[in-house]
């Protein structure tokens, strides 16, 4: 039987995958890194993907303001990647904020015809308030970012 996948908010009990998944991405310099601490405080903010009761991927919203939210960590396990689990994460991560009467989601990323394939247009940096760049004080590459700003605004 093909496994079916479940988007669903994460609970505390999923801090330890979400920690390694992400701890691993950012080992590799495409996420910022997340202790077990500042996962399990806002762990509200996440939703994740199952794949036969294991969590496969995850993703989290960001609110910057009253009219912006932020896509952070988002990331589907090696071995789950191009299933279509990705897309989903940003289906609904994309809903809450339309739900939240939220109008325009944002995402930093290097995956860019990722983000095109789901809607997402590429646009300048300096178009979004200060409150981005305050998570960037934890980068290794604050002074020389290179990931490009994508954004959809919700009609
Ligand atoms: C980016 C990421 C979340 C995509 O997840 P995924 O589950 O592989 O994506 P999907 O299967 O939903 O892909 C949807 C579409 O985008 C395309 N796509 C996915 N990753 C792509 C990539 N790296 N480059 C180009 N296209 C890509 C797929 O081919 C698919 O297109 P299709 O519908 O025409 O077949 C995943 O590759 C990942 O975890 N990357 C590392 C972490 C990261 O960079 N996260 C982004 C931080 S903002």
């Amino acid at each position: 039987m093909p496994a079916v996948a479940v988007c669903r908010r994460a609970r505390l009990e999923d801090v330890e995958p979400l920690f390694q998944m992400i701890d691993g991405y950012a080992q590799r310099g495409i996420m910022l890194p997340r202790s077990r601490e500042v996962l399990r405080r806002q762990i509200d903010d996440f939703v994740v993907t199952e794949v036969d009761d294991m969590v496969v991927g995850c993703g989290s919203l960001c609110r910057l303001g009253e009219e912006l939210v932020e896509i952070r960590s988002l990331g589907i396990s090696e071995g789950y990647k191009g299933r279509g689990l990705g897309s989903l994460l940003v289906a609904e991560l994309v809903k809450e904020a339309r739900d939240l009467g939220i109008p325009k989601v944002m995402a930093l990323t290097y995956e860019v015809s990722f983000f095109l394939k789901n809607g997402f247009a590429v646009v300048e940096k300096d178009i979004f308030p200060e409150k981005v760049w305050t998570d960037c004080i934890h980068c290794p590459k604050q002074h020389a970012c290179d990931e490009i700003a994508v954004l959809k605004i919700l009609n």
